[in-house]
């Protein structure tokens, strides 16, 4: 380390001489503002989210709860402006490389947020579907702190606002029915039961069974506390929860949008366009991404068609999947035959690959856990890859390795492992979730990027050569056209008109899953809007951006360096990944000409013989420490 940085001080000058441009890197006052706003915002982030500050582990705001108030909205609005206001006073020419850079991912994010007042009164007037957990979030009772009676103090304190928050909620659902703004039925039909007084009260009896910290408070006092406790619940918890839900039930349901789609809410389609494009980060038409769509499910229908004549079937892929349910070994595992398969997956087949396209492999692994919900097949979080394994007997085993490929390596446990190894701003670390009912009014999360990178993912597997027989060539195929088909069905319901069965029958023709499934499948892209079409338009970025670079750079360019770029700086907006990309592609051909002038130095100095022998040695093994900067050594 010292020794690299030892001769990049002799180079700079001998660079300098050579008329190779050096790179300043010292901080500057720009820089410390920009770092200054980074640090307000993730401030910003905590004090307007205290529920996420909480289970962040940081506790500085655990007395108080997030708000649904008018105010809390204009607030909002006008501190991000003087942000705004503040960022743009930063002489961008004055900045490092790797300041703009920040600088504009910060920009984009900033302005991202903003532009959603415009929308203000569409999806925020309604908190509440079967997916967001808005009301129902409470996992940060279990990562609160109780060590004494003042943390204790701070509960009661948080606890005591929850019926004003299921005030502000319902005031802005009065509001959402007031100007026929409401959900679809579908988005909050299942709300009643999610609503159940013993679902969302148990959590908060939590803190009184933690007989640990009973032993370290007074005894009377416990007592006291364990009674204030049950108090709170049933005399305010309780009966603000089964307000709610009467409310739903009663006035919200039955007010709810006739149909499906944006569409047919007033300004509903620009409304929609606004969805799409918090997302992207782009812009793009709904019949854009619906011909996109049409041509992806085309194309991939060919490879499937080509896969299944290797094995000598000939019809649909619908009729494949018939064929498949009733041959040996692809159905029908158990439980611990799933996890097993899974873990070997990862351990045996992924994980000895990936340095052949990685120049950075996480050091913490991935864990597989077995979850029984209604959710996904898959997902990921903290570490662990979730494997549902309710209906074990309805799962395949020939989509196992896109699966993991998606959730695990190279996938999210990949690109999340990576933005925790390299330093980024907090606000670019920690997202707040769970609030894709406001799009495109909410800070951005940049799902785009994730799920892009996570398909992107199930790709590089053909790379490897990881699909090892045409039935998991297929089970790739299976991933990809289910994630080209949201391109059509998205774009069909909220723009033009799809009822909820069209959309399902439409992906039946395409997927294996159960009618059931598939169901919950089109009642989530009824409830987010645009959230479905960032899988495969992420995907479809980041091979473009590859593409681009390949062309670019020809021989001078490296996977893993592409990789690296990609996921380097954690997630952001693609338009701004796009221009990172191309300024590294800018960067490296810039490095080979300055290598190229640095060795044209080398022979002219050799020719005069006026140098010491001492200097040609660092001049020469300077050229071969670009040349390794370079990473001259593609795969
Ligand atoms: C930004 O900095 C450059 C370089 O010092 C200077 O020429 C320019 O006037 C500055 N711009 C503003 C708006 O201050
Ligand atoms: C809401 O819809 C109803 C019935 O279609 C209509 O009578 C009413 O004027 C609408 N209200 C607004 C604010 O658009
Ligand atoms: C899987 O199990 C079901 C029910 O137990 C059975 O009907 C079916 O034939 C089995 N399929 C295979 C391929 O073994
Ligand atoms: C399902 O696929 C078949 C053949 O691939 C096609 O003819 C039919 O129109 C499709 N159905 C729907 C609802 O798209």
């Amino acid at each position: 380390m010292n020794s690299s940085a030892g001769l990049w001080r002799i180079s700079g000058f001998i660079l300098s001489i050579n008329t190779c441009a050096a790179q300043r890197n010292g901080k500057n006052e720009e820089e410390e503002k920009l770092r200054r706003l980074e640090e307000r915002i993730f401030r910003h982030i905590l004090k307007e989210y205290p529920e996420f500050a909480t289970h962040l582990g940081i506790h500085d705001y655990d007395d108080e709860l997030e708000s649904f108030s008018l105010e809390a909205f204009e607030r909002r609005k006008t501190d991000y402006e003087s942000i705004l206001h503040e960022i743009k006073r930063i002489n961008i020419s004055l900045l490092s490389t790797d300041a703009r850079r920040d600088y504009k991912i910060l920009y984009s994010y900033v302005k991202t947020y903003l532009d959603g007042f415009a929308w203000m009164n569409y999806g925020d007037l309604n908190p509440l579907n079967f997916l967001d957990k808005t009301s129902r979030d409470q996992t940060w009772i279990y990562t609160a702190k109780y060590r004494n009676e003042e943390d204790y103090e701070i509960y009661f304190k948080r606890i005591a606002g929850i019926p004003k928050k299921v005030e502000q909620q319902i005031e802005l659902m009065k509001t959402a029915i007031r100007l026929n703004r409401t959900s679809h039925i579908v988005s909050v039909s299942r709300l009643p039961e999610v609503l159940s007084p013993s679902s969302v009260q148990a959590p908060y009896y939590y803190p009184m069974s933690l007989e640990g910290v009973a032993k370290s408070i007074h005894r009377d006092k416990w007592k006291e506390i364990r009674y204030r406790i049950q108090d709170v619940i049933s005399k305010q918890i309780s009966p603000s929860f089964k307000k709610l839900k009467r409310f739903i039930e009663e006035e919200y349901i039955p007010a709810t949008r006739p149909k499906e789609g944006l569409y047919s809410l007033e300004n509903g389609l620009n409304y929609y366009e606004a969805c799409l494009k918090w997302y992207l980060g782009y812009h793009m038409t709904p019949t854009e991404i619906y011909n996109l769509g049409i041509s992806e499910i085309r194309r991939i229908e060919k490879l499937m068609k080509q896969v299944m004549l290797k094995v000598n079937f000939h019809g649909t892929p619908k009729q494949f999947f018939r064929h498949l349910k009733n041959m040996p070994g692809f159905y029908n595992s158990t439980v611990s035959e799933f996890l097993d398969g899974y873990h070997d997956i990862i351990k045996r087949r992924v994980n000895p690959v990936l340095f052949k396209i990685f120049k950075e492999i996480p050091l913490k692994e991935v864990s597989v856990v077995g979850v029984s919900n209604d959710a996904p097949w898959g997902s990921y979080g903290k570490n662990k890859f979730l494997v549902n394994i309710k209906w074990p007997e309805e799962r395949s085993t020939f989509t196992m390795l896109p699966l993991t490929l998606h959730e695990a390596n190279p996938g999210h446990h990949f690109q999340v492992s990576y933005s925790k190894a390299h330093s980024i701003p907090s606000y670019r670390r920690h997202f707040v979730s769970g609030k894709y009912y406001s799009v495109p009014l909410a800070l951005p999360t940049y799902a785009t990027y994730m799920e892009g990178w996570a398909t992107y993912a199930e790709y590089l597997g053909e790379e490897l050569n990881l699909y090892k027989d045409p039935y998991e060539l297929f089970g790739r195929y299976c991933h990809e056209i289910f994630r080209a088909v949201r391109l059509v069905v998205d774009p069909g319901i909220h723009a033009f008109g799809w009822p909820r069965e069209r959309a399902i029958d439409f992906i039946l023709n395409y997927t294996e899953f159960p009618r059931s499934q598939v169901e919950i499948e089109v009642d989530r892209y009824i409830t987010w809007p645009g959230q479905a079409c960032s899988y495969k338009l992420g995907e479809i970025k980041i091979k473009e951006l590859r593409r681009k670079a390949e062309t670019e750079l020809g021989s001078l360019f490296n996977i893993k360096e592409f990789h690296h770029q990609v996921l380097r700086y954690g997630r952001m907006s693609l338009d701004v990944l796009e221009d990172v990309i191309y300024e590294w592609i800018n960067s490296v051909k810039q490095m080979a000409d300055d290598a190229r002038s640095c060795a044209a130095a080398v022979s002219y100095l050799n020719n005069r013989r006026a140098l010491s022998s001492f200097m040609i040695i660092v001049i020469v093994s300077l050229a071969t420490h670009i040349k390794k900067l370079l990473l001259l050594n593609p795969l």
